[in-house]
């Protein structure tokens, strides 16, 4: 018997509809998992049929075939570890004749059976949306992440149990609340340009930075008040309009940074990363969503301080590939992450002795 659920998965910054098939054939007892599957989706076979045991369901024993459509697309994390229980309930027969409820499963199982947070559930709702069904169940720790999207139903469920008399339609999760995007605070303990004695120029050039969204270096010996001018740029910074506080809150849920309580984040981010940072760091790391100090800055922007020498990839992975302050860089040759950012840096210029090396 065939079953089929919808799940999603996260692609760079953004969701992708997954849909879980799972088809119980004849055979030798056993469990396979199909569809490029990564490691942590492997293992959802321990942790599924721990949980459909544990909730007084059963794993049939036959050969349970699992396969994470687009086949072709890399599945990481354990975001469909509650879509592949249905859907092996659903082709075992356990979700009953009636026809299931449209609607997109999210979350980790525990042994027990209970249902955990998985990162990216902000990104995987938005997701679910795109595939236009109506709902989406997600753990009841994520529910407030979730419901920060529009236009979709976010029910949360607190054990594999509750969403399966949900599906069969025998008793209903309440649906959630909107969450509503916060009012914005001014970020505490940064420094005012009213401090700043004197430094006319550099002051003008920072408000105009900020105001333009430029890039902006100050050069100048050290003590000047460089990094003292820049860290005034982050009080000046305006709060987060709609549109981009769900941008910036759903990049922050896909690096596992989020307050589940607070999800949506109405400050503008500012990093401040160390001048010996390596690239991977600043930019995010090549396999999977880890995100390093820019990405995490989207909608700007990270004041890069005291680089005493252009670091050269790095400084340029910083300012460079940029149209209209927009970055699309290619990862995994798939995902195409896209973020404003600004950088504002501090330099030192070095004078430079080159050394002779006479011949002993
Ligand atoms: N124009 C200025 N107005 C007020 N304080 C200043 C000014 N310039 C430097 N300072 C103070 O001097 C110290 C060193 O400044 P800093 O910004 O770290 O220098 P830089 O980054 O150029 O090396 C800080 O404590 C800063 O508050
Ligand atoms: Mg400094």
């Amino acid at each position: 018997m065939l079953s089929e659920m919808l799940s999603a998965t996260v692609l760079g910054v953004d969701g992708v509809p997954v849909q879980v098939e799972a088809d119980v054939a004849f055979g030798l007892p056993s469990l396979t998992i199909v569809g490029l599957a990564g490691s942590a989706v492997q293992e959802a076979r321990e942790r599924v049929r721990s949980a459909i045991r544990n909730c007084g369901f059963e794993v049939p024993a036959r050969r349970i075939t699992v396969n994470l459509a687009p086949a072709d697309l890399p599945k990481e994390g354990t975001s469909y570890d509650l879509a592949i229980a249905a859907a092996i309930l659903g082709a075992s027969g356990q979700l009953g004749l009636k026809p299931t409820r449209r609607c997109a499963l999210i979350g980790e199982l525990a042994l027990d059976g209970s249902l955990r947070p998985a990162p990216g559930t902000l990104a995987l709702a938005a997701a679910a949306r795109s595939a236009e069904v109506s709902e989406v169940v997600v753990p009841q720790a994520s529910v407030r992440e979730a419901a920060s999207v529009r236009d979709i139903s976010v029910r949360g469920a607190v054990t594999l149990g509750d969403v399966v008399a949900h599906l069969v339609g025998r008793r209903e999760l309440p649906a959630a609340e909107a969450t509503p995007i916060p009012a914005w605070n001014a970020p505490s303990g940064v420094p005012d340009l009213a401090d700043v004695i004197g430094q006319p120029l550099a002051r003008r050039a920072l408000e105009i930075a900020i105001a333009g969204r430029h890039s902006l270096a100050l050069s100048g010996p050290p003590g000047i008040g460089k990094t003292l001018i820049l860290r005034c740029g982050e009080g000046l910074l305006p709060p987060l309009e709609e549109r981009e506080a769900v941008e910036v809150s759903r990049i922050h849920s896909v690096a596992g940074l989020i307050d589940r309580r607070e999800p949506v984040i109405r400050t503008r981010p500012f990093r401040a990363p160390h001048h010996t940072i390596s690239m991977q760091a600043l930019v995010g790391g090549i396999p999977g969503p880890t995100w390093g100090s820019e990405p995490r800055a989207s909608r700007r922007s990270p004041a890069r301080r005291d680089a005493p020498v252009p670091r050269g990839r790095v400084g340029c992975a910083a300012a460079a590939p940029r149209v209209g302050n927009r970055d699309h860089r290619a990862r995994r040759g798939r995902a195409h992450p896209s973020r404003a950012v600004h950088a504002p840096g501090g330099l030192q210029p070095v004078p430079v002795r080159l050394a002779r090396f006479a011949p002993s």
